[in-house]
């Protein structure tokens, strides 16, 4: 049962706010230790709103001084201030000016929401309800109002003063304090808001927009860092230039600025002309950065500027929209990189990723639909299913309309919603009309959490050359949502004949199928095709175009047959994948695998690593077995992670021990002399070679370990640093523990640096882990108000390794709820977020689900938790 219903917000109870605030003029008094912030607010009254409503502002741990309406003070009767806000209680029924004046404490919020101090610098995250800790307002997306900002600080500590907008006055302001005033023209909702005030360094560039303006760039950082922002600047010029042509989006203000800092609950924040980010997604340099990192900063910088028109310039009526702004936003960046490094490799990533973030989730107990009907605390949905599956969704979406159609929609979604705060609904409404197309049904991906399993059995008819496909397709019932309904699902496929070339048919009936795609509608359909002049083998759900689980009745040598001759990489890649889990489901649930099927795989992927024809990045990516993870969901119940690690273990030796030779002898091949360049190219050829490393410590190939100890010492840059390093680290071979400890103290001054320590040393398999990471968080200058480090040493154990996390005694479940409750009392965000790590315990044996379910109680029994941990911790038990 649910608990504090009073709490539950539903989208059913949409309604808009009786008064609008339009025009925002704010005065910041920025001293050591309290900040002063004076806010004008222009309010006025709706059309219809009726005379004596009260005008309620939401507030969040403020402390007041003053209110008054058009100059006037107000008396202690006409207003009402409590912990949730100020309630005026009969404005007039007129437009007017509200003042109020309020002072805060920035060095003490440790919650990192609204005005906080990172390092120093005093910055803000307002994103969702972050602006109430800051003033009080309608801190709701939907109001839309201009901002002048006016700061005043002192000028030894805080130098640089940035705020949203153009700069229109500085100066100075005595006694050491000096100021400036920022206006944004665009009226914008306060999760937009952002003011920056320290001593910081910057880079500076320029950008000139396909009609000619120039936009002055900036980041700004730490001192002393400057030099690591390159790369961040790179990607914001390739991102500016890329949103113009694909979707013909320019940028509006004349200033974009970024500024880096090291507190921060996430990755980063669109603010109006000042995004914020967390500093591990701007710094990079080949000593301390990894391809994957300069591939995800690339990624989040295009994010967070592909915003100002997916997000910014059309935003959200209410928070249940937020895949409104997410998904489509994601999407776009999906294929920012798809275009700027290879399609194929990126969509096989986004594929691991959804399966490994969002599948778990949409099938657990925390699954939600991609929009929300409810929710208690709107931190809590900034999830996978919102981010990904939504840019899942978006993808469908194109995949259907074909790449004009969807632009067609795109334009007039930006045309007709411009300036506006709108719905999924109103979303879709431009598609169908821009395509003359019914998306009724296709709402339903919207609406229906729960991952849906597609199922596919063939038959052939020699006598008749008829060939045939059943689809069927269900989703299991998901919290509160026990009935679904048939979705629909594009389904792009080919049939391969038995020389490996595609297969044309004369007719087809029984289905709507478009040349490459098959759409499915119905719960199932019997699909026909004439004059097929042998068996085929289909390739279904090319480019992943449905995010379902697919299940076929193909056998395992079709499914190598599809690994050596389907033309779709991604259909390449999966029938390897599947190939290996069903070998590793056999062997974890006993039934022992047969040597040829093993033999079968271990070829395949030699042919893999020898085709002259596949780009490396590829290869890397098929020569990865399926993770953990992938083979516990697909056992699906009653699951043993410790047994899958050791069957992963063994089918890893068992396919690789064979292909030593070839290994070793690609991995000296793939060795590079030439200076660190992170194109995708070169990340391509670093990616396949520590892979071969990986497969050859996992087989125990003989040397193997040194061979990566040598990697490790002998590396140039980090990429093959770290690769080595965690080869070692989570194996936990002998060397282990001395490389660990080098990389420690050679990198002592580096938090981002640490944090990968952190990660490694989380992600080792041996029993010792769980003491270890006991012992590093209790030491005394462990940052325990850092999310980054916590994330990094906790997240990273409980999502990345099953095996100990879920240890049958319960001791690391105790470990980890314990560590909850501690750092839900400074930073709940961070707290909620590590707790999802539980979200699979339902799929564990019953010693193991026993040993989850008693931690959990534990926890709910223990006290006061935050709204963001208890709602977690109520749906996991529900
Ligand atoms: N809008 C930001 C982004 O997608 C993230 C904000 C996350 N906020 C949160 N409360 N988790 O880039
Ligand atoms: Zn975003």
């Amino acid at each position: 049962m649910r608990t504090e219903t009073e709490h539950t917000i539903y989208l059913k109870d949409y309604a808009p706010s009786p008064y609008k605030i339009t025009a925002v003029d704010l005065d910041f008094r920025i001293l050591a230790d309290t900040t002063r912030v004076r806010a004008l607010l222009t309010i006025e009254p709706q059309a219809e709103t009726a005379p004596g409503t009260p005008l309620v502002l939401d507030g969040d741990g403020l402390k007041l001084s003053s209110v008054a309406i058009d100059g006037a003070p107000l008396a202690l009767v006409a207003y009402a201030a409590d912990d949730n806000g100020l309630t005026i209680i009969e404005p007039p029924l007129r437009r007017f000016v509200l003042e109020t004046e309020v002072t805060l404490k920035p060095e003490g919020n440790l919650k990192l929401m609204g005005l906080y101090r990172s390092s120093g610098t005093w910055c803000t995250q307002c994103e969702p309800e972050g602006f109430r800790r800051i003033t009080y307002y309608l801190d709701r997306p939907d109001n839309l109002a201009t901002f002048k900002v006016t700061m005043t600080a002192p000028r030894d500590l805080a130098p640089v003063l940035l705020a949203n907008g153009n700069l229109v006055g500085q100066g100075d302001a005595g006694d050491g304090m000096h100021f400036a005033v920022w206006e944004d023209p665009f009226p914008k909702p306060a999760y937009l808001f952002a003011l920056v005030a320290g001593d910081l360094g910057s880079i500076t560039d320029s950008f000139t927009t396909a009609s000619g303006r120039k936009v002055d760039l900036a980041i700004y950082c730490e001192h002393g860092k400057e030099d690591q922002c390159l790369w961040a600047m790179d990607s914001l010029k390739r991102s500016m230039a890329w949103d113009e042509k694909r979707f013909g989006r320019e940028y509006d203000l004349d200033i974009f600025n970024i500024v880096a800092v090291s507190d921060f609950n996430f990755g980063a924040m669109e603010n109006k002309g000042l995004n914020i980010f967390n500093d591990k997604l701007v710094f990079a340099q080949p000593a301390t950065a990894t391809d994957a990192d300069y591939e995800n900063i690339e990624r989040v910088i295009a994010h967070e500027y592909f915003h100002n028109w997916t997000g910014n310039r059309i935003t959200c009526r209410d928070w249940f929209q937020l895949c409104l702004k997410e998904g489509l936003t994601v999407y776009r960046d999906q294929e920012f990189t798809s275009d700027e490094r290879s399609r194929a490799v990126k969509r096989i990533s986004d594929v691991v990723t959804l399966r490994s973030a969002q599948f778990p989730e949409d099938g657990g107990p925390l699954a939600h639909p991609a929009r929300p009907d409810q929710y208690r605390e709107i931190n809590n949905f900034y999830t996978p299913t919102v981010y990904e599956k939504g840019a899942e969704i978006v993808r469908m979406l194109a995949t259907l309309l074909g790449e004009a159609g969807f632009r067609k929609g795109m334009d007039l979604y930006f045309e007709r919603h411009d300036g506006e705060a709108t719905t999924i609904e109103a979303f879709l409404a431009v598609f169908a009309e821009a395509n003359g197309v019914d998306l009724e049904q296709f709402k339903t991906w919207y609406l229906q959490a729960g991952t849906p399993r597609l199922t596919m059995s063939d038959s052939y008819d020699a006598v008749s050359q008829t060939y045939t496909l059943k689809l069927s397709q269900e989703t299991l019932p998901t919290p509160g949502q026990l009935t679904k309904q048939a979705l629909v699902l594009p389904i792009k496929f080919g049939l391969i004949g038995p020389n490996g070339s595609p297969m044309g048919w004369s007719a087809v009936s029984g289905g709507e199928v478009r040349d490459d795609m098959i759409v499915l509608r119905e719960a199932s359909a019997e699909i026909t095709f004439k004059g097929i002049a042998n068996k085929p083998v289909p390739s279904l759900l090319r480019e992943f175009s449905a995010p379902v689980n697919l299940d076929t009745n193909l056998t395992q040598d079709d499914r190598l047959f599809l690994a050596q001759h389907d033309s779709d990489p991604y259909g390449r890649w999966q029938a390897l994948q599947d190939v290996a889990t069903a070998l590793a489901v056999d062997a974890a649930t006993g039934k022992p695998w047969s040597d040829a099927a093993v033999a079968g795989l271990s070829r395949a992927m030699a042919d893999t690593l020898a085709n002259k024809d596949l780009d490396d990045a590829f290869k890397a990516l098929a020569l990865g077995l399926p993770g953990e993870a992938v083979i516990g969901r697909t056992i699906g119940k009653d699951i043993d992670p410790a047994r899958i690690h050791e069957v992963r273990n063994a089918l890893t030796k068992a396919v690789f021990g064979p292909l030593g030779r070839d290994l070793l002898i690609a991995y000296t091949n793939l060795s590079s002399t030439l200076p660190y360049q992170p194109d995708a190219a070169s990340t391509g050829r670093r990616a396949l070679r520590n892979r071969v490393l990986a497969l050859l410590v996992g087989s125990e190939a003989a040397g193997a370990s040194a061979l990566a100890a040598s990697q490790y010492a002998e590396a140039t840059n980090m990429t093959d640093r770290y690769a080595a390093l965690t080869i070692l680290g989570s194996a936990w071979t002998a060397e282990a523990p001395t490389v660990l400890a080098d990389f420690r103290t050679r990198f002592t001054a580096n938090p981002l640096v640490f944090d990968k320590w952190l990660m490694v040393s989380a992600l080792a398999q041996d029993e010792g882990v769980l003491e270890r990471i006991k012992a590093i968080l209790a030491a005394p200058d462990f940052p325990k108000s850092n999310p980054n480090r916590l994330r990094s040493l906790l997240g990273s154990f409980v999502m990345s390794n099953p095996a100990q996390f879920t240890r049958p005694d319960g001791t690391a479940f105790r470990f980890i709820t314990d560590v909850v409750a501690d750092i839900d009392t400074r930073n709940p965000q961070v707290a909620a977020r590590v707790l999802t790590g539980f979200r699979i315990w339902q799929m564990l044996e019953p010693q193991r689900r026993e040993a989850a379910r008693s931690a959990l109680t534990a926890l709910q029994a223990g006290g006061k938790l935050s709204r963001n941990t208890a709602d977690i911790l109520a749906r996991m038990l529900a």
